[in-house]
């Protein structure tokens, strides 16, 4: 957490009177765990104590406490969505880029690799996408967090180093710094770590504020349900969903929500380096259905809800097209080299066989191979419990900026719906320990499901759209 453990104004006031908010932090932090409403001005006054580093970090622990068991309203929501984006700069483009700012965000997912096919997809198809990512959160992985895993990748970019690469490369994959929403780089590094992800209003806010900054034409937030999802039940995603989708007008947003499930890993891969080894498969036109099915549906209903497509199936097959000529992996090459990447590694990732990738990526230390331990048929690979393994392998944080073990993770070597053999390998595990504990071994082989059913095909993990009002984007009925 950034924010100092003592209290002390570190604004340089000099003689200046304490602004009176600072006192009141603990009122406010009493007034929301007391199931109070907090008003616009408290909240910004929150969010200023806790981007001058007035608030203590256990001040913001229990405010963000208190939010997660007491909730917030929508109007507190769009107050604090604002507040948080008003604490750094706002993203200004030449008038001639707005029907072409678009953008995708996730809540959230196990091997959840989208944003690094879909923001160079879209780059080919048209589009600037100036994407202001995360890092993992709870057991769920960061997109920010897979890209370092490139050697050099470097995801502080200033606006003017992101103006350059939306007109050279098209999209860019960026964190939030000092000038770019910093109250939610607190909030998000301090929620990772006091248990205070899966609030609605929180996830709301934090999501809505970076989008807010990049002055989009339109954005579709793929919101996981299932169970690793931080919400798992569908009728809470989908009131996220509603949440995204209403606060995101209020604030003049265009933004349309995916349901999509989360249970099981999206795609083969869960680990840094791993899933961008994946995403380069999709960008190659090939990897598994699944990541694919929903990079194409996701950039189909952005290039729909932006004006670039007639129909959201239309858009899909534009996307499908960019990943299978080329042109999107040769955008997602551009961004490597033009946010640090040596521009030989970065054509030899795209350029390369999948075995020569592994190469120029971070490996783990040991691999080793699980087995099926009867016969049958593929019901669930369950991604919470692999997620949570991996995490304590050294794939997620525990304590706000620590460090990750880039080469760990797992490959799924089966799929959904497929029958095995008893002892069939069904995970291979990417790890630095030196061996796997009993209860990880137990938890792991507890995530695959058998059953006795008959070979079945996969569903896609797609579920519904969430759009924006009909006056704003009529129903498309050609999907
Ligand atoms: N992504 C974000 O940016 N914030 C959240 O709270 C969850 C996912």
């Amino acid at each position: 957490m950034d924010a100092p453990d003592a209290p002390g104004d570190r604004s340089g006031g000099g003689s200046r009177a304490p602004p009176p908010e600072r006192t009141q932090l603990p009122e406010l932090i009493r007034r929301k765990r007391d199931g109070g409403r907090l008003s616009e001005g408290h909240i910004r006054a929150f969010v200023r104590a806790v981007v001058d580093g007035s608030a203590q970090g256990a001040q913001i622990g229990a405010m963000l406490m208190a939010v997660r068991l007491r909730g917030m309203d929508l109007e507190e929501t769009a107050a604090l969505t604002r507040a948080l984006a008003a604490s750094g700069q706002q993203l200004e483009w030449p008038e001639a880029w707005r029907p072409q700012l678009v953008d995708k965000h996730s809540t959230g997912g196990v091997g959840d690799k989208v944003s690094l096919v879909l923001a160079p997809a879209l780059a080919a198809c048209g589009c600037k996408v100036p994407m202001i990512s995360g890092r993992g959160l709870g057991h769920t992985g960061g997109t920010l967090d897979k890209l370092e895993s490139i050697p050099g990748f470097t995801v502080i970019q200033s606006p003017e180093q992101m103006r350059g690469l939306l007109e050279h490369v098209g999209c860019c994959i960026v964190g939030q710094s000092q000038r770019l929403v910093p109250a939610d780089g607190v909030l998000y590094a301090a929620r990772d770590v006091t248990a205070t992800v899966d609030s609605l209003p929180l996830i709301t806010a934090s999501i809505l504020s970076k989008k807010a900054v990049e002055g989009l034409s339109a954005l579709v937030v793929d919101v996981k349900f299932g169970e690793a999802a931080i919400f798992p039940s569908r009728a809470q995603a989908r009131e996220l969903a509603e949440a995204l989708v209403g606060v995101g007008a209020g604030l003049g947003l265009r933004v349309a929500a995916a349901l999509t499930a989360m249970d099981k890993p999206l795609g083969r891969s869960v680990g840094h380096s791993l899933e961008v080894e994946e995403a380069l498969l999709c960008l190659d036109g090939a990897g598994p259905p699944d990541l694919r099915d929903l990079v194409t549906r996701l950039g189909g209903a952005l290039l729909w809800l932006s004006g670039m497509a007639e129909a959201q199936a239309d858009g899909a097959a534009r996307v499908a097209a960019a990943l299978d000529d080329g042109s999107a992996r040769s955008r997602f090459q551009r961004m490597l080299a033009a946010q640090g990447v040596d521009p030989e590694l970065a054509r030899a990732l795209c350029a390369g066989t999948p075995a020569q990738r592994g190469e120029l990526l971070p490996r783990a230390r040991e691999r080793e191979e699980l087995r099926a331990p009867a016969d049958g048929t593929v019901e669930q690979v369950r991604a919470l419990p692999l997620a949570r393994v991996l995490h304590e392998l050294g794939a997620g944080r525990s304590r706000a900026g620590e460090p990750l073990r880039p080469g760990v993770g797992a490959e799924l070597l089966v799929d959904v719906g497929q029958r095995l053999r008893r002892g069939t390998p069904w995970l291979r595990v990417h790890r630095d320990a030196p061996t796997l504990s009993d209860p990880q071994r137990r938890a792991l082989q507890g995530a695959l499901v058998l059953s006795d059913r008959a070979p079945f095909a996969a569903p896609s993990p797609f579920a519904e759209l969430v759009l924006p009002p009909p006056a704003r984007a009529p129903p498309d009925t050609r999907q």
